[in-house]
């Protein structure tokens, strides 16, 4: 990345010190990577750990440098004259540690007010990315798990569009395979006319599905029926295409008004769609000697795994697994995605090591996972009930998720009426702040963990306004966009005229966390973990309101100007950050 990119990226532009620095010091050793992270206050902003590894590389080679220690000395002496540092000091076995100028970067934040945060947005290695995501099944439950796969991916598809990759958000649903054949006869058996048949007439479309497994299970000449209609389905016939079709839209709907509510958009590339690739994809690893016969089906063996990856059955049949690798084929060569990204829960972990692993037998990803093209399970826990176990209701097996989604803006409509203010707020006002604050509430819980970990779903927890929670957060912008109201300032003029000054500690220790944006976003995209960009905004949140605006008089002060343009870079940073999560902000509380 040139300069131009690094604007806003402190560590990078700290590091690119330290790389003339480290050449300087040891010209033998021009390979050196600088190693720099952002360290304790109690040090200085960031620091440099490479005196160290350096040391080892040099040390018995005749070296004037007495270890460690004297090493630092000299890559903090090399460190070329720069603006952006204060001072700098060598701790330990060679740390080097460097305080940022206040005044750079007190001007680097005016400079973002002007020119719009996205002048900060990470550059990636990476011009294209797949992130396939939410995927539920026609026909089954939409559960939890999809809800999760569908928040987690849209915020990873969120931050990786930000940091300037071209993302296609695919929707891998499962619209392919032998339960047709069963829906499609009960369609036929039930709805004479199932040509006009909507979903208002089918209902619960997973009813519809519990239904027609009875069938057959318990009816043989339905069970016959049905797996000759998979043949025909499969063969093409126009009346069985059309059926599937007509099912794959009613479900399709269903869905739709999930993503429409969490405001969700995703492209729908199903199963189905990647089946005519199969013979192909499956021919060219047989060539290369991938697949092999065991017990009547075709499969491939991969390293460190006991058990093979089928990809045709004993019944000739496609499965799971022959799409997933026709699928990631058609990912790197038609659509020529340099990063294919999996967000599943954790069960399907087995399934992406074997398919990835032998993609690299195949040599369609390089052997070194962590070059490029890459492929990445983005795997992540159990939503759990009070009790701990997996998620469910009172009444049905299974959540369903528009329920959920009610029930959050119910009660966080019901929480707005309670605050006296919700008085003066007009019906659509109400309506929308229960919204963004009850569909941001759900969001926000599942992704301020640690994808990983199970959770347990609380809504009174989750709805607080104390805590780690969007109710918190939401109300911190809010309460940051009504000072600078308040303050009866017109604050795009401010930022015209004015300028943002550090000068008090607290403002300092807010300036730098709103300037090391960009980096926490890059890390998260490169980590795929959304929960690093979460604790950053809540840090941002705290430190606001506990350091900077206990401390530091705003309106009436000295220097009101330039602290009304850093409440102004704070909602600024916020909003972002909402927007990365998908949560809608509010401006009145
Ligand atoms: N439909 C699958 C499920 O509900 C998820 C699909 C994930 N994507 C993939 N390419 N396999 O479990």
């Amino acid at each position: 990345a040139n300069d131009e990119e690094n604007i806003g990226h402190l560590k990078r532009q700290v590091a690119k010190l330290f790389e003339v620095s480290l050449k300087a010091t040891v010209p033998s050793e021009q390979d050196v990577e600088p190693l720099v992270a952002a360290c304790t206050a109690k040090f200085g902003d960031y620091q440099c750990n490479n005196a160290m590894g350096l040391w080892s590389r040099i040390k018995g080679k005749g070296t004037e440098f007495r270890g460690p220690p004297s090493v630092g000395q000299a890559i903090m002496k090399n460190l070329p004259p720069s603006e952006m540092i204060e001072s700098c000091s060598v701790a330990g076995p060679g740390f080097v540690n460097v305080v940022l100028s206040k005044d750079w970067l007190a001007k680097n934040l005016t400079k973002m007010l002007i020119d719009g945060i996205d002048t900060w947005a990470p550059h990636l290695p990476i011009k294209k990315a797949v992130v396939d995501f939410s995927s539920p099944n026609i026909a089954k439950e939409m559960h939890v798990g999809h809800l999760r796969s569908t928040i987690i991916g849209d915020t990873l598809a969120r931050m990786l569009e930000f940091s300037h990759v071209e993302v296609l958000r695919r929707n891998h649903v499962g619209d392919w395979g032998t339960q047709f054949g069963m829906l499609i006869e009960y369609l036929f058996e039930k709805f004479p006319n199932w040509e006009d048949v909507n979903e208002a007439a089918i209902g619960d479309l997973q009813a519809f599905y519990k239904a027609s497994k009875q069938r057959f299970d318990t009816d043989s000449v339905f069970k016959e029926k049905a797996q000759k209609a998979v043949v025909l389905l499969q063969g093409g016939e126009p009346k069985y295409r059309k059926a599937w079709a007509q099912i794959c839209e009613i479900s399709r709907n269903e869905f739709h008004l999930v993503y429409k509510r969490l405001g969700v958009h995703l492209e729908e590339k199903g199963e189905s769609f990647y089946n005519p690739y199969i013979p192909g994809v499956l021919e060219e690893l047989s060539e290369k000697g991938l697949i092999e016969e065991s017990q009547g089906a075709r499969v491939i063996f991969v390293e460190g795994e006991k058990i093979p990856l089928i990809v045709v059955k004993s019944d000739g049949g496609y499965n799971y697994a022959s799409t997933d690798l026709a699928a990631l084929w058609y990912r790197l060569n038609e659509e020529k995605a340099e990063w294919i990204i999996y967000v599943t829960d954790v069960g399907q972990q087995q399934h992406f090591d074997m398919v990835f692993k032998a993609a690299k037998r195949a040599d369609w990803l390089p052997a070194n996972g962590s070059l490029y093209p890459k492929a990445t399970h983005v795997a992540f826990g159990l939503v759990c009930g009070e009790d701990g176990k997996r998620f469910r209701t009172r009444n049905t097996e299974v959540v369903r998720l528009v329920d959920l989604l009610d029930e959050a803006k119910t009660r966080s409509k019901a929480a707005l009426i309670e605050r006296e203010k919700a008085e003066e707020w007009t019906a659509d006002e109400l309506e929308q702040t229960a919204e963004a604050v009850g569909y941001g509430a759900v969001k926000y819980a599942d992704l301020k963990n640690n994808r990983l970990t199970n959770y347990v779903f609380n809504f009174d927890q989750m709805l607080s306004d104390k805590g780690n929670t969007a109710v918190y957060l939401l109300y911190a912008h809010a309460r940051i966009c009504s000072i600078i109201r308040k303050s009866g300032k017109d604050i795009e003029e401010l930022k015209k005229t004015g300028k943002i000054k550090l000068d008090h500690p607290d403002e300092r220790i807010l300036g730098l966390h709103l300037l090391q944006f960009s980096e926490v976003v890059e890390e998260a995209c490169a980590n795929l973990l959304p929960n690093v960009l979460c604790e950053y905004l809540y840090n941002l949140a705290e430190i606001f309101t506990k350091r900077f605006y206990s401390n530091c008089q705003v309106v009436g002060s000295a220097e009101e100007t330039s602290r009304l343009l850093l409440c102004e870079a704070t909602a600024t940073v916020i909003r972002k950050c909402f927007y990365l999560l998908g949560i809608a902000p509010v401006y009145k509380i």
